[in-house]
């Protein structure tokens, strides 16, 4: 005898039944598609990475990046400003270091009066209410391209952790919300705290890259900051595997007792199982990056007709919030803010 108060029941649809259960109610239109979503995207979720050059009136477009430009200080404020207006909560500053100002240990990045505390600076006073994150690595600064200080052909951990903090407390004297280490050196999370609190940075936050990957998709970033020339090698000795998943927790388990507010899973699309995993065993705030390889992918894809690049941009931030990301850095932060308000 077939019981009818269990769930779900399934009668034969060939002895002329119905299926009682039929999922496919609930999506018969807009208004009940809406009340029932579990997952929604805002604008709250954003954070728009930028890129900044010198020179004053310098708008430069990334050819590997279409729609996205480097800009100088001058042009960056504006656009940031508008970016606030739309309700993006958040840029990630990425300065482009002058070849001549380049060497082996990245000397610059701890120079008060850099490209990027200039920036800083110009964004704080200007756009007072932007959140500004900040990438803490050696990459933009060194002549070699790598995170950290390089001898007989090794990183350097403890020595590029030095270097590192340094450049984190000339950000936060410069105004910053947000250091952001993405470097994957150890020890650097707890070394960074320390110093920032004996410097009165109290409340200066951290958002670790806590699991980032050697990975294929940053080359466009490399492009864009113009460090992949002069890299040598790869960034598989301090940067994770990806045939990794444990170890991301371990990663990020090691970052959060070192005092990170916020954590961080990169690239983003290829390892959103990460993100759920973090989310889940964590409970913090976590980020993921939809990296510019990712961001290139789509333009390249829409540019020949295959992809309609604004429904697949929001699908896939929406992905993000569905594995369980609070926010998304993506390059498309402002045109996913526009269609948002457009509805
Ligand atoms: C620097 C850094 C990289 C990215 C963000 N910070 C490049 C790298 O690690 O080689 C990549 C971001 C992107 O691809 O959009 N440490």
């Amino acid at each position: 005898m077939p019981d009818d108060r269990r769930l779900p029941t399934l009668p034969s649809l060939a002895g002329g039944g119905f299926p009682r259960t039929r999922l496919r109610r609930n999506r018969a239109d807009a208004f009940t598609r809406r009340l029932v979503a579990e997952n929604r995207l805002s604008v709250d979720d954003l954070v728009w990475p930028v890129f900044v050059v010198e020179g004053e009136n310098q708008r430069q477009p990334i050819a590997s990046m279409p729609g996205v430009e480097r800009m100088s200080i001058d042009l960056l404020v504006p656009a940031v400003a508008e970016a606030q207006a739309l309700g993006i909560p958040y840029v990630a500053l990425f300065p482009v270091t002058p070849a001549e100002k380049k060497d082996p240990e990245g000397t610059e990045s701890g120079n008060p009066d850099n490209l990027m505390c200039r920036t800083i600076r110009a964004l704080k006073s200007q756009v007072p209410d932007m959140g500004l994150l900040c990438d803490v690595a050696l990459d933009p600064y060194t002549s070699h391209g790598h995170d950290g200080i390089v001898r007989d052909g090794r990183i350097l951990n403890d020595e590029t952790v030095e270097v590192l903090v340094r450049q984190s407390l000339v950000q936060a004297e410069a105004g910053c919300d947000v250091v952001a280490p993405s470097d994957m050196m150890d020890g650097r999370i707890g070394a960074i705290r320390d110093a920032l609190d004996a410097h009165g940075h109290q409340t200066v936050r951290i958002c670790a890259y806590a699991a980032k990957y050697a990975s294929a998709f940053y080359g466009p970033f490399r492009e864009a900051v113009q460090s992949g020339g002069f890299l040598k090698g790869d960034k598989k000795t301090y940067q994770m595997d990806p045939a990794n998943s444990d170890e991301a927790l371990r990663e990020v388990a090691l970052d959060i007792q070192e005092g990170a507010d916020m954590v961080m899973v990169k690239p983003g699309l290829p390892y959103l199982d990460i993100v759920r995993r973090v989310k889940d065993a964590f409970a913090m705030p976590t980020l993921a990056y939809h990296v510019s390889g990712e961001y290139a992918m789509l333009r390249a894809a829409s540019a020949n007709g295959w992809l309609d690049y604004d429904k697949a941009l929001l699908e896939t931030l929406l992905g993000f919030k569905r594995a369980g990301c609070d926010a998304v850095l993506t390059y498309g932060a402002v045109d996913a803010a526009r269609l948002l308000k457009k509805g």
